[in-house]
């Protein structure tokens, strides 16, 4: 198993991950993808460590992918419910953190709609000298990185199956569709693809990707690498000769104001269909983090469509990422 290029204890972001560290979860994902494959799907790798799954939002992928993962490398797994906690009894996030620790917790999954919470947690963790490893499962605007990270590994995996590797990505053009300005897995997965070297192109009505967003991100940058993103305001260039196409939901739920005019008008714009994919490479797939909302985003035969469509190879992909995350993080925790 390859642990090169890995001294973090938290993966909280993506944007100082380095081209070696995204390599290095590619390749431990591989080994852990083909442990998956066998008739017994489980190793020891972390018996005795207990992962805590604290998902203050809903969630219906990540968490239960965090947790087979976690059950697939023999670690004990507590998945932790807003609902029926002590929350609803005025305890604090970091209090009910710290109660997990006491029951001897290594890794926190944290997910949380506000920016932020996953990092404060591991700052306390750290300051209490707690040697917990915290994985941000989504927090509010800012990032997703299991997310991207799946996403990573899943076009590098279409690139070559028999030999994936983030390398594959350079020069490649990936189109990301739709709602970026509430999109935490459209901010991680800049990081990552600029990162493997590929050119990113945004596409967005301007209320959901404001003017000036793609240079904020580039001046942002914590690496002094390249960062060749390009915005758009019609879907046309950004499909033009793309390689991949990302597209993401709609989230209603974080639109505070009327951003659009109607969902059908959205679709006719900026929706995928098989059609709209006419102008990228002939080899051409389509991602999309999930949930979706069929006909909106992406037509429905295009979502189901076996050839084009890698939405259930990124879940099933999201598993063995997972895995390589927790091994990371917390080979050695259970001694
Ligand atoms: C995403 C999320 O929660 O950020 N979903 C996911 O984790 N697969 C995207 C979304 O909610 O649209």
């Amino acid at each position: 198993m390859t642990e090169a290029s890995w001294e973090r204890r938290h993966v909280l972001s993506l944007a100082d991950f380095t081209a070696a560290e995204l390599e290095t979860v590619v390749q431990t994902a591989v080994s852990f993808r083909e442990v998956l494959s066998r008739r017994t799907r489980k190793v020891p790798a972390l018996q005795g460590v207990v992962v805590t799954n604290l998902f203050f939002e809903p969630s219906t992928r990540t968490r239960s992918s965090f947790e087979l993962a976690a059950k697939r490398l023999s670690a004990e797994v507590l998945n932790f419910a807003p609902g029926t906690s002590s929350l609803t009894k005025g305890e604090t996030i970091l209090d009910t953190a710290k109660t997990y620790l006491a029951m001897g917790t290594n890794l926190m999954v944290i997910r949380h709609q506000e920016s932020g919470v996953p990092q404060a947690i591991a700052q306390e963790m750290d300051r209490l000298g707690s040697g917990v490893g915290v994985l941000n499962g989504g927090d509010g605007l800012h990032s997703h990185p299991s997310q991207a990270l799946l996403d990573l590994f899943t076009l590098t995996l279409t690139l070559d199956p028999d030999n994936p590797s983030s390398t594959l990505l350079k020069g490649k053009k990936i189109a990301i569709v739709g709602d970026i300005l509430h999109s935490r897995v459209a901010r991680s997965n800049l990081w990552c693809l600029t990162a493997c070297g590929a050119e990113v192109h945004l596409a967005a009505p301007p209320t959901l990707l404001p003017p000036g967003l793609a240079e904020a991100f580039i001046t942002q940058s914590p690496l002094a690498i390249p960062r060749p993103i390009y915005q758009h305001s019609t879907l046309t260039p950004a499909l033009a000769g793309a390689d991949f196409v990302m597209t993401l939901r709609l989230q209603k739920e974080r639109m505070t104001q009327h951003r659009l005019p109607s969902l059908r008008e959205y679709h006719q714009h900026f929706g995928l269909t098989r059609d709209r994919l006419e102008i990228c490479q002939p080899t051409v797939k389509v991602l999309h983090p999930g949930p979706v909302n069929r006909g909106v985003e992406i037509s429905s035969d295009l979502m189901d469509d076996p050839v084009l469509s890698l939405i259930s190879e990124q879940v099933t992909n999201g598993v063995a990422v997972r895995m390589a995350l927790l091994y990371l993080l917390g080979v050695g925790k259970g001694e």
